[in-house]
């Protein structure tokens, strides 16, 4: 099969389509061949040499997919079934094989690459406001990069719930892209401090910055407000005042999708479908599609995301 190779670890963009070797499915695993893979940051930092695939999964880049399945191994799936997939890797590729477990439908109504677009930031986003912070109506919740794959999901999946929503941007154009998703308070990071002008009034925070935002986002959470941090683009250090946190009982979790054990990610994937697939069939959540591009030019769908130039989603169309 075909399939994106990095073929030199020193540069991030030498991504070519190679031919190489179809994967063998393992116990619980279907052949799944794909029609649209997602690109995700991950997928940058993996090219970067410094997000590394956990042991056991795939080299091959691609964190999400759509497609059909063309082998169904050891389960009772059907042939021919459609599916989203959720990946520890693999996706750049023709086919990839994939735990049952991460499997989900295709929201009615969705093409292969809507559907591709959508399966990882559904998991991520709802499994940590969700599952892990317990979002509930009527909450403030605070999106760091409202305007990105994750943040343009999260909004409409906050406004959904009957949440008031602040984000933080970079211009005023991607802002104006978050009030048309539903964003309620519009912070431009680069004129406005948001720990000043959100002082101890939000319930959740999704965070992507980490250690460069820890302390603003602690005096920006409310009574037992919970920071949820995603990602490390403001480095993994911070300073976090256990003194501030104790009389306002707060909690800081931190978490990836990617390096959790298979049940558990089966278990995401069960509840996110259960949740959130009825808010994309009945159009209260739309997948959000900045461009797509032919899998052979992932290295230009990987200038484009690094460009910051995207709103939403990249996706890659494969084959046909
Ligand atoms: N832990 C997990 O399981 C998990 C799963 C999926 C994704 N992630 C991570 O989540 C992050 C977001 O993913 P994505 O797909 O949304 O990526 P993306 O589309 O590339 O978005 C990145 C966002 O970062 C924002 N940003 C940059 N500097 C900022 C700052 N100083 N303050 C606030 N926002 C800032 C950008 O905003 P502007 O463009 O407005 O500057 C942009 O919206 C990535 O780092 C990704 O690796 C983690």
């Amino acid at each position: 099969m075909k399939a994106i190779i990095q073929t030199d670890p020193d540069n991030p963009r030498s991504l070519e389509l190679a031919e190489v070797e179809r994967p063998t499915l393992q116990p619980g695993e279907v052949l799944v061949k794909v029609a649209a893979a997602g690109v995700n940051r991950a997928d940058l930092k993996q090219a970067e040499g410094m997000y590394p695939p956990p042991k056991g999964a795939p080299e091959t880049l691609g964190l999400e997919c759509a497609g059909t399945i063309a082998d169904a191994g050891d389960t009772s799936r059907e042939v021919g079934e459609e599916v989203g997939c959720l990946l520890a890797g693999g996706g750049y590729a023709e086919y990839v094989a994939v735990p049952e477990g991460q499997l989900t439908p295709l929201p009615k109504g969705f093409s292969m690459n809507e559907t591709a677009a959508v399966v990882e930031v559904a998991a991520t986003v709802w499994s940590n406001l969700g599952m892990t912070a317990g979002i509930a109506e009527g909450d403030r919740v605070l999106i760091h990069g409202g305007a990105g794959g994750i943040g343009s999901f999260a909004i409409q999946l906050c406004k959904a719930l009957g949440c008031e929503v602040a984000v933080t941007a970079g211009s005023a154009e991607k802002l104006e892209y978050c009030r048309d998703l539903g964003a309620d308070i519009l912070i431009n990071y680069k004129e406005q401090n948001f720990a000043e002008e959100l002082a101890g009034s939000c319930d959740i925070i999704l965070d992507i910055m980490g250690g460069d935002y820890l302390e603003d986002n602690i005096k920006s959470l409310a009574d037992d407000g919970r920071l949820v941090v995603i990602a490390l683009q403001g480095g993994a250090k911070g300073t976090l005042s256990l003194g501030r946190m104790m009389p306002r009982r707060l909690t800081v979790h931190a978490t990836t999708l990617r390096a959790r054990p298979l049940p558990m990610k089966a278990a995401i994937v069960a509840d996110t479908v259960k949740t959130i697939w009825p808010l994309f069939e009945d159009g209260t959540i739309a997948p959000t599609i900045s461009r797509t591009f032919p899998l052979a030019e992932a290295a230009a769908a990987h200038e484009y995301l690094d460009s910051g130039d995207n709103t939403g989603k990249i996706v890659l169309t494969v084959g046909d």
